[in-house]
């Protein structure tokens, strides 16, 4: 295996090729090829059911039933070794509604890096997670009583326990009012400005799409488009990345590009 150091720093984050996922009797990913580069935004963008959260979960290792090759951060997703490297955020995050914002820390900076040895430095974890995410002034307020954003927050919180290079965070921003869907936007680009970090940011909110660096946009377990939001909206003579997005479902459907749709129909009428 090729040593880290020796690797091209232009190497992505993930790289996929032909990444196949069946889940149950459905192929919910189909022969996927497309490459994450590393301390950029990629957002994953589609509509629900498209198979988003079963791709990150790919990534991240939590995936039953994987073929093709998933490569994240030089080794195969779900190496022990990428463990500590990544930091996940599902789309229901459980936060503990009785416990503080920095009990909560603590608790999950405890699993992560356990011992007593290590209680300074969880300390100071904990400490310096809770200011990346502007939290400091609430870091004693019972997690039950946050406002939405501000439990996204402590979610986030959690996921840069460990300063991880990969931050893949499922529809973090899904019913959020437009100025803390804004806020925390801003808090993403800190993140992968400050850090280099790599952020992998699912949405089925096509909007969104502008304020991403780069972006996968997905339909039926398929990916459409791996691009720059400008990239696509001039190749497809768009004004905005919803309207891109719909001519290429409509390039797809009338090319027979589209493995879904009548299959799909199908099976549900038929069940
Ligand atoms: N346990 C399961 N068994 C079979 N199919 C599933 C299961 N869970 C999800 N699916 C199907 O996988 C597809 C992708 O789901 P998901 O990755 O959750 O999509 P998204 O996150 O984009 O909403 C969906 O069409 C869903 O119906
Ligand atoms: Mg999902």
């Amino acid at each position: 295996m090729m040593n880290y150091s020796s690797r091209p720093p232009e190497e992505p984050a993930v790289h996929a090729q032909d990444l196949t996922v069946v889940r149950g009797p459905r192929t919910v990913l189909r022969g996927l090829d497309f490459t994450v580069p590393r301390g950029r935004i990629t957002g994953l963008l589609g509509p629900s059911g498209c198979g988003k959260s079963t791709l990150m979960r790919a990534v991240v290792g939590t995936q039953a039933k994987v073929t093709g090759t998933l490569d994240v951060l030089g080794s195969p997703a779900g190496h022990p070794a990428l463990r500590t490297r990544i930091g996940y955020v599902t789309q229901a995050p459980s936060v503990y509604d009785d416990l503080t914002v920095r009990q909560n820390l603590d608790y999950f900076a405890a699993v992560l890096d356990p011992g007593r040895a290590a209680a300074d430095r969880r300390h100071e974890n904990v400490t310096r997670a809770i200011a990346d995410v502007d939290l400091t002034t609430h870091a004693d307020a019972l997690a039950g009583n946050l406002s939405g954003g501000q439990r996204s927050r402590v979610s986030l919180a959690v996921a840069l326990l460990g300063t991880p290079e990969l931050l893949v965070l499922d529809e973090p921003t899904v019913g959020l009012d437009p100025v803390l869907r804004r806020d925390l936007w801003q808090l993403f680009h800190t993140i992968a400005a400050e850090r280099g970090a790599t952020l992998l940011i699912s949405s089925h909110v096509m909007d969104e799409a502008e304020r991403c660096h780069r972006l996968l946009l997905m339909r039926a377990g398929e990916i459409l488009a791996d691009d720059t939001p400008e990239a696509l909206r001039t190749r497809t003579g768009s004004d905005t990345v919803e309207d891109a997005f719909l001519r290429l479902v409509d390039e797809a459907i009338a090319t027979g590009r589209t493995q879904e749709t009548t299959q799909e129909t199908t099976k549900e009428t038929t069940r």
